[in-house]
């Protein structure tokens, strides 16, 4: 069974069709990169698969459950790290964590041990008493991560984990989930735009283009593909490259547009 399987997934934000009918697999067990410029629908798939977005037409199943008609048995397995901060700042570390322990249901002992591991693994025991709003970038994602693997999930939502860190945060948090996936066999999904770190890290890529999936491999395959010293940003290029300015327009008209509303 693959741990995530969209079938004609869509959504469309009245006539933005931002995912159209995506239809993939990803094994147990992978870190799965989803790639594509500014506004290609990236986020808006993890938000249908983490069930939070309902799907226009079409559905997933994350480890075999129906997102549409079992939202309830995804969430229960699954973590998410959204691409916007969601950690709140006037609470400490610790107290971030024991909301999400308790959102998720766990005991006192159990909730006590698993915040004192995850401290440790993610190096943030010396910060645990401190406000969140004092925390670096790097601190504040690593806690973010640290919340949604709290009740151990077997499927893990990272929307751009490194956005903004410098590049010794971008590699602890590298070392942080390739140990974790390594330990405890989880399955992984995220989106990031540096393709360094897309090579580095994971297993399968899909590029994203104006909500269709382009073409889905090893990063060695896709690269290999292109030929000679072809890099990913030559991959990224070849499969979205012909239209990005027009995408990175729209996207900043985008912006702009919710920005003027929230005015
Ligand atoms: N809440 C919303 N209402 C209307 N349109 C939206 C909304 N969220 C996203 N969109 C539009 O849907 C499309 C896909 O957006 P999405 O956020 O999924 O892209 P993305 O691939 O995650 O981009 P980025 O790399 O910038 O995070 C874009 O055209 C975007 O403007
Ligand atoms: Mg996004």
């Amino acid at each position: 069974m693959p741990a995530i399987e969209t079938l004609a997934l869509s959504h469309y934000y009245r006539l933005n069709r931002a995912v159209d009918q995506i239809s993939f697999q990803v094994k147990e067990g992978t870190v799965f990169g989803l790639l594509g410029p500014n506004g290609a629908g990236k986020t808006t798939t993890i938000k249908m698969l983490t069930t939070l977005l309902p799907p226009t037409s079409g559905t997933a199943k994350v480890l075999g459950h129906d997102i549409i008609e079992n939202p309830e048995a995804v969430r229960q397995k699954i973590g998410y790290v959204p691409q916007l901060i969601s950690a709140d700042g006037d609470l400490t570390g610790y107290e971030n964590l024991v909301l999400s322990a308790n959102l998720y249901g766990l005991n006192v002992e159990k909730r006590e041990k698993r915040i004192e591991l995850l401290l440790e693994f993610m190096h943030l025991k010396g910060d645990a008493d401190r406000l969140v709003k004092q925390y670096s970038g790097g601190m504040i994602r690593k806690l973010e991560i640290a919340q949604a693997l709290l009740h151990h999930p077997k499927v893990l939502f990272l929307d751009e984990p490194t956005v903004g860190l410098d590049p010794s945060a971008k590699k602890g948090i590298w070392f942080i989930i390739d140990e974790w996936v390594k330990n405890y066999n989880t399955t992984i999904m995220m989106t990031t735009h540096d393709m360094n770190e897309a090579d580095k890290l994971c297993d399968i890529l899909a590029f994203m283009h104006q909500g269709h999936v382009i073409v889905m491999d090893t990063p060695d395959k896709l690269k290999s593909t292109l030929g000679g010293n072809a890099t990913l940003d030559d991959v990224f290029i070849h499969y979205t490259g012909a239209s990005v300015n027009q995408g990175n327009i729209n996207h900043v008209q985008d912006t702009r547009r919710t920005i003027s509303h929230l005015d």
